[in-house]
């Protein structure tokens, strides 16, 4: 089925980035929330960020506006009757999202493809929910959208060798690189290897084995890495670390994924990373600088 119509729903940090660059390619673009706040916030957001493209080259002023011209919002998920495909980017809350899948079966046309953004909750949950599970895959984006190349394409156990075929195509088109997930397990392919890495990498801190900063030294100028496993769960959050960790412990039962002690701790003192202006490093002065002495 050719993809023209798209509906996003969640107006979030990855809601608003994947109906930017969807726009961009020139798709019609409607984007849910559930209040016009956090809509014209990421409206604001898009805007910024596709004139910074232009003002860089990498887009005409025209195609800047063009792509604005092709994005509606809506509060509403009626509005989804005539979609071809639905991304969904609501919270990480597995309820939530099987309400908005809900819903969705209600409103979208029997043969629409509704795809989440999940990071780590299973596709065939989110499928068991509507009637047509052979229509329901996961598109898995990283932030910032616009910039970041991967999209990681899931598998649920149901889903139709048709509907990935149109993830891909809709995923080239709109100029990213994919992966295909064959199966539907905790942390698809980018957390499960990622996360196991952190853990490692936590654990040796925790044990004093070496600092942050040689522990992403190593991986950077052994291994090519373009930031350490350190510096990158500082950017992600600690917090969100732990809990996508926690989500494949829980379904796999392997110890790899068990979240370190000190992350409890640090998640308690309020050391979540850049956010919080401290992790690993520091950040407070706007640069960042070695934190934990061992
Ligand atoms: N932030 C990341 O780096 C990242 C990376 C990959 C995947 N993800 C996943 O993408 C999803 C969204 O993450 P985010 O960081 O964009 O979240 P976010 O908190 O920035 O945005 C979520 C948005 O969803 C909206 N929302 C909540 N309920 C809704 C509903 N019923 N209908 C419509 N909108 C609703 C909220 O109002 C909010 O604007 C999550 O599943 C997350 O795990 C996030």
């Amino acid at each position: 089925m050719a993809i023209k119509k798209v509906f996003v729903v969640g107006a979030g940090l990855m809601g608003g980035g994947i109906t930017q660059i969807s726009a961009t390619a020139g798709y019609q673009v409607t984007m849910r929330d559930i209040a016009q706040e956090p809509l014209d916030k990421a409206m604001k957001e898009i805007e910024r960020s596709l004139g910074k493209f232009a003002s860089k080259g990498k887009i005409t002023e025209e195609q800047a506006k063009q792509a604005i011209k092709n994005i509606t919002t809506t509060t509403e998920m009626s509005a989804a009757a005539d979609a071809d495909l639905v991304v969904e980017a609501v919270f990480e809350k597995i309820e939530l999202k099987q309400d908005v899948f809900k819903q969705l079966d209600e409103v979208c046309k029997p043969e629409c493809i509704l795809a989440s953004n999940t990071s780590a909750i299973s596709i065939t949950s989110i499928a068991s929910v509507t009637k047509h599970p052979e229509n329901v895959v996961g598109t898995h984006f990283f932030s910032p959208v616009p910039m970041m190349q991967l999209c990681e394409v899931i598998r649920g156990l149901q889903t139709s060798d048709e509907t990935v075929a149109a993830v891909l195509d809709f995923a080239k088109a709109i100029g990213k690189e994919t992966v295909v997930v064959q199966k539907d397990v905790a942390g698809f392919i980018a957390n499960r290897v990622g996360l196991a890495m952190s853990c490692v990498a936590i654990k040796l801190v925790e044990a004093g084995v070496a600092t942050p900063e040689d522990i992403d030294k190593t991986m950077k100028l052994g291994f090519g890495h373009r930031m350490g496993p350190l510096e990158t769960s500082d950017m992600t959050g600690i917090d969100i670390l732990m809990n996508a960790m926690k989500a494949i412990y829980n379904e796999t039962q392997d110890e790899r994924y068990a979240p370190p002690e000190i992350m409890q701790r640090m998640v308690a003192a309020g050391l979540l990373g850049r956010k919080t202006g401290k992790g690993w490093y520091d950040y407070s002065t706007g640069e960042q600088v070695a934190y934990w002495k061992l």
